[in-house]
């Protein structure tokens, strides 16, 4: 399969920090049953993969800027361009010893995403997708599931944790959503979720305070799987809220139906 100079670039870099995630990983397995725990283990795992990420990324675009979950922003020459990075996105997994997990790389132009690649280094599946051009898991073309009824739906969410997020809301949401559906799930990496809707395995999905990094490769994959993806008043503003909704035409319109009015009161 032909692919852009610029995509090669990305899976270059997601394919290198995906070895190191995977060895550290199986370490993390045997980790569990020692008393100190894996946490700290994990903390370093994440940053080493940041790092390499950076480093490969940045020696191929050296001006763009850097957005990691990780490092934060780091400005470039280049004001036009900033990769947008979540180097593990699905932390509680993989502190755990589950295998849902990925690296998540954007590249944003002009304030508009033109580039993403979700890759879990576990099952070696590589979702891709470039404006314009389709997404792609490994060589195959990615189509958003034909269902249109939301009683034929699996759809997946986010439990907030302790202490964070608005539980009040998401109960109502909830609430509204689940008699509904055939299927509620929560997986623990929104990077995966975006990639299995454009991959057709998942029909929804809504969560609410992500950041730039969970979302923006995502993003653009769902859309150029032929899907629908919005805030969770309908609007474009994602990255800045850090609220999304995803699925088909059918079942995205649905569910914005269901979670508008569950989150006005
Ligand atoms: C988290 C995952 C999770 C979502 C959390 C995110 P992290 O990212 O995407 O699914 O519910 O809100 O923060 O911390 O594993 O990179
Ligand atoms: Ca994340
Ligand atoms: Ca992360």
């Amino acid at each position: 399969m032909l692919r852009s100079a610029l995509l090669n670039v990305m899976i270059k870099a997601v394919r290198r920090a995906g070895r190191t995630l995977n060895r550290d990983f199986g370490e993390v397995e045997h980790l569990q049953v020692s008393l100190k725990g894996p946490a700290n283990f994990v903390t370093a795992a994440d940053r080493r993969a940041e790092e390499i990420l950076r480093e490969e990324l940045i020696k191929a675009r050296p001006g763009y800027g850097f957005l990691g979950e990780e490092g934060g922003e780091r400005p470039g020459a280049d004001k036009t361009h900033t990769w947008i990075v979540d180097p593990l996105d699905g932390t509680s997994n993989f502190l755990h010893g589950i295998p849902q997990f990925c690296i998540s790389a954007a590249l944003q132009r002009d304030g508009t995403i033109v580039a993403g690649v979700i890759y879990n280094p576990v099952t070696d599946e590589l979702f891709t997708a470039e404006r314009g051009k389709g997404a792609y898991l490994n060589d195959q073309r990615l189509r958003v599931a034909v269902r249109q009824r939301l009683a034929d739906a699996i759809v997946s969410c986010a439990l907030p944790h302790y202490g964070r997020g608005d539980l009040a809301i998401f109960l109502k949401e909830f609430g509204s959503v689940q008699e509904k559906v055939a299927g509620l799930r929560r997986f623990g990496s929104a990077a995966l979720d975006l990639a299995w809707i454009a991959a057709g395995r998942l029909d929804g999905y809504w969560e609410r305070d992500l950041s730039p990094w969970d979302i923006a490769a995502g993003i653009l994959l769902v859309r150029e799987a032929g899907g629908f993806v919005t805030d969770l008043d309908g609007k474009d503003a994602m990255l800045a809220t850090g609220h999304i909704l995803a699925g088909n035409e059918a079942i995205h319109r649905d569910l914005l139906r269901l979670l508008k009015p569950a989150a006005q009161g």
